[in-house]
């Protein structure tokens, strides 16, 4: 079987008040089974867009979305996804939204509030299962949604910036656990995230966006090997692709302040 997720030839246009804005051009992208792969692009240039799309909450303008093999484009409740902005559920408290998606899924719920204690415990939100979200700072919030995420059975996760509003320290903790629960569960990641040195330590492929109307400008296989150690990041290779990602997006920055007169940020990219 064709075990893998494939966005063929994407693209979405918005129209709203009689104008019409072509945000997705042309995407094309594959995560296959069992891979970690990360977009990173402009602000605004369609990622959260396209996750919406992957998990069929609106329809593309044109082009397809397979799961192994399958087109589901428009089909909800196949991916296991989480959003931008960590949306609990206010009334229902952290363990209970935890595991919503296994609930929703109809798994034994007993068994899915043993798995979530253990989760909560390893992210650091020990003593705050019966607690409501409003205790919570939104780095706390971020973790409990992406847990949710991670605890909902469908093999392809989407995560939309998924350590977004965490300290510097607590991120990179994130970012060593994600990869050592990735290496053990080899779930199917597609990643969302604006920190280049982030997509480089956690994937296995990068795809660079443009800005919208939004194609691909790059794929870029990582090529560490795994597990993976923090001392990647101080090899040389590690550094010429971050230069050649960020080269890429400074392009297209210019582009932006050229047709538009603004320049919007690159963050956490190194000033090269
Ligand atoms: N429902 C909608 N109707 C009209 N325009 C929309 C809608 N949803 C998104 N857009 C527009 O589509 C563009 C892409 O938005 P999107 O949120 O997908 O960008 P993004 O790449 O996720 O940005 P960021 O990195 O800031 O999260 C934006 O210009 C946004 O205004
Ligand atoms: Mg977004």
């Amino acid at each position: 079987m064709d075990c893998q997720l494939k966005l063929r030839n994407l693209a979405k246009t918005f129209r709203s008040n009689g104008t019409e804005r072509k945000v997705l051009d042309n995407i094309t992208l594959t995560v296959k089974k069992g891979q970690f792969v990360s977009i990173v692009g402009p602000s605004g240039s369609g990622k959260s867009t396209l996750f919406h799309i992957i998990g069929g909450l609106i329809r593309p303008t044109s082009g397809q979305v397979f799961m192994d093999g399958k087109d589901v484009t428009g089909t909800k409740g196949l991916i296991s996804y989480m959003p931008q902005q960590p949306a609990l559920f206010p009334w229902r408290t952290i363990v209970d939204n935890a595991i919503l998606a296994r609930e929703v899924a109809g798994l034994p719920r007993r068994e899915s509030i043993e798995m979530a204690r253990e989760w909560l415990g390893k992210v650091g939100l020990q003593g705050y299962e019966q607690a409501y979200p409003h205790v919570l700072s939104g780095g706390m919030q971020q973790r409990v949604a992406f847990l949710r995420a991670l605890l909902s059975p469908q093999e392809y996760m989407c995560l939309d910036e998924p350590f977004g509003s965490l300290d510097a320290l607590t991120r990179y903790d994130m970012q060593k656990w994600l990869t050592s629960i990735w290496e053990t569960q080899k779930r199917s990641v597609l990643f969302v995230t604006h920190s280049i040195e982030e997509a480089l330590f956690l994937s296995d492929t990068i795809y660079v966006f443009s800005n919208k109307p939004t194609t691909v400008l790059k794929e870029i296989t990582v090529p560490f090997p795994r597990p993976r150690e923090e001392e990647v990041m101080g090899i040389p290779v590690f550094h010429e692709l971050k230069r050649e990602i960020y080269q890429l997006l400074k392009r297209e920055q210019g582009r932006l302040a050229e047709s538009s007169g603004t320049k919007e940020e690159i963050s956490h990219a190194a000033p090269y």
